[in-house]
């Protein structure tokens, strides 16, 4: 009989009951034996939605992993909590699928990579841009040499938050809006959109697919930032914009603006342009615009409008569409239960994770000290450091 893969959910907030879903009805040989979040009726709400009375609810994953049958657990909580939880979970024996970024400090960061390393056990980061059409497309590109050298890219992320998203009622899980929480009758907490310091640390979202592309990893960085509070939401201590830019092992100049509280015009503005030494691509940054392309070597005499996505006969196109951000959801956990079943490597294991969070961490220490720049450190194991070893230096 074929292998079932048996999922364990920590955090049914707005990401863990999506992908929750995705790995009990659509994604094949996959199924949901428990979820755990510490605001309990968050974790009933999402087993509704799951429709299975065989689905067990906890609010302590420890206990979970002790009753249940757990092949590999979903850890979709706020990324400060990633590293204790992930090794935890780790440390329990399960393989993990953590959502992005990694961790918020290069210590977490190191935290993580160790004890993969030291247990064995598969990890992979569901960031799903690295699945997008483009950047299937572009890597293509790159491989064949049509761009040439690649020297420069550049990306953003904007996705602008209204005031009911940084405090909860911490008994419901239901948004409490800045009103509301000022008024300080209900039982709050705040959300991760508070608790992210500088916007930048979310640009691993945003370099997973570029170095994904590139087949590359960043070695240097520097950042800058508007003032804080912000200009928008004056009771909200961070800045409205953060840039980060940064060089690669391969010579490539990046830069990526990230910024969650201005007004734009599409809510979530992904968008990244890539320059090379025979011409560029560029991806659309409203919906209304088309992706743009312009091959040296091609004679085109102007650019040319491009649509990058996937064929119709796409085989798991009708099952990966229905799940979030235009079916890329779909991608990670697929890839992370073949991981499990056929026992192969993951898409994006603890080195390509580390790899997008550290320079992003490193981008907020450099806008802390006057932008100065950081060397960022590899995490894969070598002449400096054993595997399953911590290292002298975080960085
Ligand atoms: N890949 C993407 O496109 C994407 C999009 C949004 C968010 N994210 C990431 O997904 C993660 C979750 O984001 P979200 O928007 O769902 O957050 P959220 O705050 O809505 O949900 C997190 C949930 O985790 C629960 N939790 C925290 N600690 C717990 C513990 N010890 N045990 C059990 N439950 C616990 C919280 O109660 C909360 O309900 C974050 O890391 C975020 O950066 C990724």
């Amino acid at each position: 009989m074929e292998k079932i893969v048996k999922w364990g959910i920590i955090g049914l907030g707005h990401r863990g009951s999506a992908l929750s879903y995705l790995c009990h009805h659509i994604v094949p040989q996959s199924k949901v034996v428990a979820l755990c979040d510490t605001i309990k009726p968050l974790a009933e709400k999402a087993a509704r939605n799951l429709k299975d009375p065989d689905i067990k609810i906890y609010t302590d994953f420890m206990q979970m992993l002790k009753n249940e049958d757990i092949d590999v657990v979903g850890v979709f909580v706020a990324p400060e909590d990633n590293p204790d939880i992930v090794c935890e979970v780790l440390e329990a024996g399960k393989h993990v699928l953590c959502e992005v970024p990694l961790a918020l400090t290069m210590e977490g960061c190191w935290k993580i990579v160790t004890t993969v390393e030291k247990t064995g056990l598969k990890f992979q980061m569901a960031e799903q841009l690295r699945y997008a059409a483009f950047v299937r497309s572009w890597k293509k590109m790159v491989a064949e040499n049509m761009l040439g050298k690649i020297l420069y890219c550049e990306g953003q992320y904007l996705h602008g938050m209204g005031p009911d998203r940084y405090w909860i009622n911490s008994e419901t899980g239901e948004r409490v809006s800045i009103d509301e929480a000022e008024k300080e009758k209900l039982p709050l907490k705040k959300t991760r959109f508070w608790n992210l310091k500088h916007p930048i640390y979310y640009l691993p979202h945003e370099l997973s697919p570029l170095l994904c592309i590139l087949d590359d990893r960043v070695v240097k960085v520097v950042g800058m930032s508007t003032k804080v509070p912000s200009y928008r939401y004056q009771w909200f201590p961070q800045a409205d914009i953060e840039v980060a830019l940064m060089h690669t092992e391969k010579d490539t100049i990046i830069r990526l603006m990230a910024g969650f509280t201005i007004e734009n015009l599409s809510g979530s503005e992904h968008s990244n342009r890539m320059v090379g030494t025979k011409g560029w691509v560029e991806q659309p940054k409203t919906k209304s615009e088309k992706g743009k392309m312009w091959l040296s070597e091609f004679y085109f005499s102007d650019r040319m409008d491009v649509e990058w996505g996937y064929s119709k006969y796409w085989e798991v196109q009708r099952s990966a569409l229905s799940t979030g951000h235009g079916g890329l959801d779909y991608f990670p956990v697929f890839n992370m239960v073949e991981a499990i079943r056929l026992d192969k490597p993951v898409e994006m294991d603890v080195y390509k994770a580390a790899d997008t969070a550290a320079p992003a961490i490193l981008a907020g220490l450099s806008i802390e000290n006057g932008s100065i720049p950081f060397n960022v450190p590899d995490f894969a194991p070598g002449n400096n450091r054993r595997s399953g070893k911590m290292p002298d230096k975080l960085f």
